[in-house]
């Protein structure tokens, strides 16, 4: 391909500004991306400003005057914002909408509805179809009527109803351990245990792709803090080795299902480094309970050692669980600890009932009814078979609810979702600096509900997609970024 094809249907001073936008987005994002690349906060794609809603009614503020819009004063020094134009400029010059924001106008279940036209979906974490069963939908009904919407209080508070202690007892069974602990958001349950938990002189090590909750609570906590590289366990014993005897305590955190390239951690060699080193094992298994083992029971279940391995279990009820909210199981002492001293338990609104309730409902069906894992896993199987004669990349992917198609540069993974979307699939890429610079890709996240047929149907139109852009001779940043002005 020729530089001069690079940016089809800019004309020369679009072309410059989409250059110059481009170059200083990559440059003012690339000092944000952590050593891995994962995870940095900030813009997360080149494209358009996201899309919202319709003007609201004119507010009025206290004195009966309209709402100021330019309040707070001043924010336009704001690295994060100055980014963000950034990125939308280029995206802007290159012709990109955001893929990001889109609206559904109802339930999002294996189809959804956008801009009035129904499209596949493969962007919701409805791993097992709960989300979209009847029964978690009247055990969320049925406390609703029966306790209110919200519990109007912390815990420690006023907040803890029957249906809280009976969720905590359930997880508790589920990983074999004395305790758990509910949380109203996943995101600060990583947060709060972390933060509470690790103390001045100990040290936090994680999986260079963990995510952002478990750094942000590495960062909150006055620990010692450090990343290895992406499931290198070689690199996390050499860290050990040196630096195990200048710590009280030491924590590993994994994923056990890897949210961006739905891959494993090593857990067997991961238990037997715990052990070597005197160390604690926290794993988050917001994406892997549902998908990851035979009846989708989690990484444990996947390498069949017993859940009360492991010191610290930490999940999501926004996923698998047809539900929102975090939590953590592990011992007495532990969830003690918690329940008393993490800020997002002590300081935060309970869990509304209605939604411990149908998280309990959906951990009872995941059970119950183990067929919904297989459907899943035979899913993945069937996306990553179907990728592969179609030449598509998966990367590490091991085809358990979280399938990502590498594409490389980013601008081109979010014109592709823009094609997809207009050829009736819905699926999000994750674009630098969200992954480490020319790895974006289509993030699929499949459900046991969605039929072969429309993961065939996605997978020939990202292809077609793909091609069509090349025949284009769309580059990209990447083309943008090589070229001469
Ligand atoms: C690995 C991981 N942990 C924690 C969270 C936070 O969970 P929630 O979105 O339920 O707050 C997420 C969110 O996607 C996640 O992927």
């Amino acid at each position: 391909m020729t530089r001069q094809q690079a940016g089809p249907g800019l004309g020369p001073t679009a072309r410059i500004a989409a250059l110059a936008a481009a170059r200083q987005a990559v440059a003012a994002t690339a000092g944000q991306a952590s050593s891995s690349g994962r995870r940095a906060p900030g813009p997360s794609t080149f494209g358009a400003a996201p899309v919202r809603a319709g003007p609201g009614p004119d507010l009025a503020g206290p004195q009966g005057g309209r709402c100021r819009s330019s309040r707070p004063a001043g924010l336009a020094t704001h690295e994060g914002l100055r980014q963000m134009q950034l990125l939308e400029q280029a995206g802007t010059a290159l012709g990109l909408a955001s893929p990001y924001f889109r609206l559904h106008e109802g339930h999002a279940r294996t189809r959804t509805r956008i801009a009035g036209q129904e499209v596949l979906n493969f962007a919701s974490y409805d791993y097992l179809g709960l989300n979209a069963d009847p029964r978690p939908r009247a055990a969320a009904h049925g406390a609703l009527d029966h306790y209110g919407i919200s519990a109007s209080g912390s815990r420690m508070v006023s907040g803890t109803r029957p249906v809280h202690l009976a969720l905590e007892e359930a997880l508790a069974r589920h990983y074999g351990c004395e305790a758990a602990l509910s949380f109203v958001s996943g995101h600060a349950t990583n947060v709060s245990l972390i933060a509470t938990l690790m103390e001045e002189s100990d040290l936090v090590l994680s999986d260079g792709y963990i995510h952002n909750s478990v750094s942000t609570g590495m960062a909150l906590s006055p620990a010692a803090r450090r990343s290895f590289p992406h499931n290198d366990l070689a690199a996390l014993e050499r860290i050990l080795e040196n630096a195990r005897p200048l710590h009280r305590h030491v924590l590993i955190v994994v994923e056990g299902l890897y949210s961006m390239d739905g891959d494993l951690p090593d857990l067997p060699r991961l238990l037997a480094l715990r052990d070597r080193y005197d160390a604690w094992l926290l794993i988050d298994e917001a994406h892997a309970l549902g998908p990851v083992g035979r009846t989708g029971r989690g990484v444990f279940e996947h390498f069949g050692i017993a859940p009360s391995e492991v010191d610290i279990w930490m999940g999501t009820l926004s996923k698998s669980l047809a539900s929102t909210g975090g939590y953590v199981a592990g011992s007495d002492e532990l969830i003690r600890l918690l329940a008393a001293r993490a800020p997002g338990h002590v300081f935060s609104v309970a869990l509304p009932p209605c939604l411990a309730a149908s998280a309990l409902e959906a951990l009872r069906l995941l059970g119950d009814e183990p067929g919904r894992a297989a459907s899943l896993q035979a899913n993945g199987a069937h996306f990553l078979r179907r990728a592969a004669e179609l030449g598509l990349d998966c990367g590490a992917a091991i085809g358990a609810g979280v399938l990502p198609v590498m594409v490389g540069d980013s601008a081109l993974a979010s014109k592709l979702s823009e094609r997809l979307l207009e050829a009736g699939i819905n699926v999000a890429p994750v674009t630098f600096p969200g992954v480490p610079m020319g790895s974006a890709r289509l993030r699929f996240f499949l459900s046991a509900d969605h039929q072969p047929e429309e993961i065939d149907t996605a997978l020939t139109a990202t292809r077609a997609a793909l091609d069509r852009l090349a025949a284009e001779g769309f580059s990209g940043v990447a083309g943008l970024m090589g070229q001469e002005v």
